[in-house]
């Protein structure tokens, strides 16, 4: 849930949207003997927690139901079970409070995390996404504009976490758990950083996990190997980003998604913008990885700007930041 900070005419919050509440109903464990997403599960687990979530966040704001001014939901990209279980929740509820309706892109939403986070937070800004389905660099010139500069070309920088994490044994989810065996390293073994051969923006993390996955069983030092490709990672993400900073002239940079929560790579993100003298936003954790809060933080300013989605708006398994849902095949 989020409210007009504006109204309080706070000096220097600047007016964004603040946060009442943000509940996570988290799947972790439902999914974890599978060691990994069981896209089944997944959609089933949305059905069952989505009406107490709800109602926990409403509660926990203090609103009631016919004191909400709009409703905002992700259409998109995801897992189409689950996508739908939320989006439906969010077209009924609108239906039933005749209240408008907000369809929000999921990797936007990412980015309107940071601006949860920084109240005085303006576009133009560069932001890199980097999610278990998404490593994307994107321009955010202006609010609901978006332009993709880069993304990757394989396995999505989280996706390259679990899988490595996997390989070495470790439990799911596996980004978390790598980062902590890497902070045990004495020493980093030497891993591939896959170079873009066309100079371009993109990413490519498939070669980085399959390196681990064969060198995986012969070490016999696990936490060397994590540090390794911890190391590969945040090289290739920070080295894009630098190109990105140098080519936009950006002068603030959004770091978000789910591998955001990485506490290594923030410490070399702020290292780079500090140098640069770039401002650099990260949300908290518990905005970084999945969250409602940043899906209503879209929807404030989707209220703001433009007009409401209709309600037969469909789900959209693949759709790209910066591109209208109705242009998007299904
Ligand atoms: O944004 P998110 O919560 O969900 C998606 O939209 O994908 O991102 C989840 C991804 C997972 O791949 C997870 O392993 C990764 O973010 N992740 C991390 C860390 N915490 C979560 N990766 C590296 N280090 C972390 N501390
Ligand atoms: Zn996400």
């Amino acid at each position: 849930m989020v409210d007009d900070r504006g109204s309080q005419k706070r000096r220097g919050t600047g007016g964004g949207p603040q946060l009442l509440s943000s509940i996570v109903a988290s799947q972790v464990a439902t999914h974890r003997p599978y060691g990994g997403v069981v896209p089944e599960l997944a959609s089933r687990s949305h059905i069952r927690f989505i009406t107490p979530v709800i109602r926990d966040a409403l509660a926990k704001a203090g609103v009631a139901p016919s004191a909400v001014d709009a409703v905002a939901a992700t259409a998109g990209p995801g897992l189409a079970g689950s996508l739908l279980v939320g989006l439906t929740a969010g077209k009924t509820l609108a239906y039933l409070l005749r209240k408008p309706f907000f369809a929000i892109n999921h990797i936007e939403a990412h980015v309107y995390a940071a601006f949860l986070a920084e109240p005085t937070l303006k576009p133009p800004l560069l932001a890199l996404v980097a999610s278990g389905g998404h490593t994307e660099l994107i321009a955010m010139p202006r609010h609901g504009v978006f332009r993709i500069l880069g993304r990757t070309r394989d396995d999505a920088a989280g996706e390259a976490y679990d899988k490595a994490a996997k390989a070495l044994g470790l439990p799911y989810p596996g980004g978390p758990a790598l980062e902590k065996l890497a902070r045990r390293a004495r020493r980093e073994e030497r891993m591939p950083v896959a170079r873009m051969r066309d100079g371009g923006l993109g990413f490519s993390f498939s070669g980085l996990k399959t390196a681990v996955a064969l060198a995986a069983p012969k070490t016999r030092d696990r936490a060397a190997l994590a540090a390794g490709f911890q190391r590969a990672v945040i090289d290739a993400l920070l080295g894009q980003t630098q190109a990105a900073l140098t080519s936009t002239r950006s002068r603030t940079l959004v770091l978000a998604g789910g591998v955001a929560a990485n506490g290594a790579l923030r410490d070399a993100f702020k290292a780079m913008t500090a140098e640069r003298k770039v401002r650099l936003v990260v949300p908290p954790l518990a905005l970084c990885t999945d969250n409602a809060a940043m899906i209503a933080c879209a929807g404030w300013y989707a209220a703001k700007r433009r007009r409401p989605d209709r309600l037969d708006t469909p789900v959209r398994a693949s759709w790209p930041a910066g591109s209208p849902l109705h242009e998007v095949a299904a």
